[in-house]
């Protein structure tokens, strides 16, 4: 098998909060997952917008800053129809011996993997099903995981001192969020959700990582899981607006901390790993 090669990890590191991207796989508009998400960027554009406001004021150069928001309904917005062909054609755009074909017929593909690379927060909204996220939610990140766009395959070559393959991202210090909810209760143990999709979106460079896990929506007062939900997403929006002001200074910091509400089943974990 010949190496992927495509792009060089060129570590497009992300200073300013320009692109926020809002993937949802909530079930309904009601949806706790979708209400909290809904929030937080809510909350993330206020701050946003105050400070674009008082530097325009200052007449500063951050107030020709762009922001924007975008959807995917992961349920609602047609994905392209993906399969082996699409690997296939990129693995021959970057070997150098694609088709006008194999770019058109990749094209959507292309589209999808560089949408991710322009956001700087991501915001994944999805309910726990039998343990992890929705199927939607894999199909979007097998569409758009490429390599030579968004991260750089290295495995062929090189491993970890864990013996693991190497994928080197081509942007960084971007920030996911992860909120999710479930019926029941439940710990680590069976948490394959979080864990899974922490690991997999720093390959594509968001090593910033934040999780809202909403917990026992069938049993508990949906008044009192919103109220907790929204302290916690109030924290991590001010948590990002922060980690852009900083810049990249910032980022080679290494900070863990978990902490928990413990009211009415809400958890929120703040994890930045470089
Ligand atoms: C197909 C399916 C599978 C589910 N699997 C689980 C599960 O494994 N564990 C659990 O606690 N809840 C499970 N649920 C319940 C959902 O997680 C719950 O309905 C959802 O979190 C409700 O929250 P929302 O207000 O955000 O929509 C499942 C629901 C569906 C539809």
């Amino acid at each position: 098998m010949s190496t992927y090669k495509g792009a060089q990890p060129n570590l497009n590191l992300r200073e300013d909060l320009n692109n926020v991207l809002y993937i949802n796989a909530s079930h309904n508009e009601t949806s706790l997952v979708h209400l909290t998400s809904k929030y937080m960027i809510d909350q993330l554009t206020k701050q946003i917008r105050n400070d674009n406001e008082g530097s325009s004021q200052n007449n500063s150069t951050d107030s020709e800053k762009t922001y924007s928001v975008k959807e995917r309904n992961l349920w609602e917005d047609k994905l392209v129809a993906y399969n082996v062909s699409h690997p296939a054609a990129n693995f021959r755009l970057m070997n150098g011996k694609g088709s006008p074909e194999d770019e058109e017929h990749f094209r959507p593909v292309r589209e999808i993997a560089e949408e991710l690379n322009t956001a700087d927060v991501l915001v994944i909204a999805a309910p726990v099903w039998n343990f992890s996220f929705p199927y939607v939610v894999k199909q979007y990140m097998d569409i758009a995981f490429q390599p030579g766009i968004n991260f750089v395959d290295e495995s062929a070559s090189s491993a970890d001192s864990d013996g693991n393959s190497i994928y080197i991202p081509v942007t960084s210090n971007k920030s996911l969020v992860i909120v999710s909810s479930s019926g029941g209760s439940y710990n680590e143990s069976i948490d394959f959700l979080t864990p899974y999709l922490i690991k997999a979106f720093q390959m594509v460079g968001f090593d910033h990582s934040h999780v809202i896990q909403i917990q026992r929506a069938a049993f508990e007062n949906r008044e009192n899981l919103t109220e907790d939900a929204n302290a916690q997403a109030d924290i991590i929006s001010a948590n990002i607006k922060h980690q852009f002001h900083q810049g990249h200074t910032r980022d080679k910091a290494t900070i863990q901390h978990t902490g928990s509400s413990g009211h009415h089943g809400t958890r929120i974990e703040n994890v930045n790993r470089k």
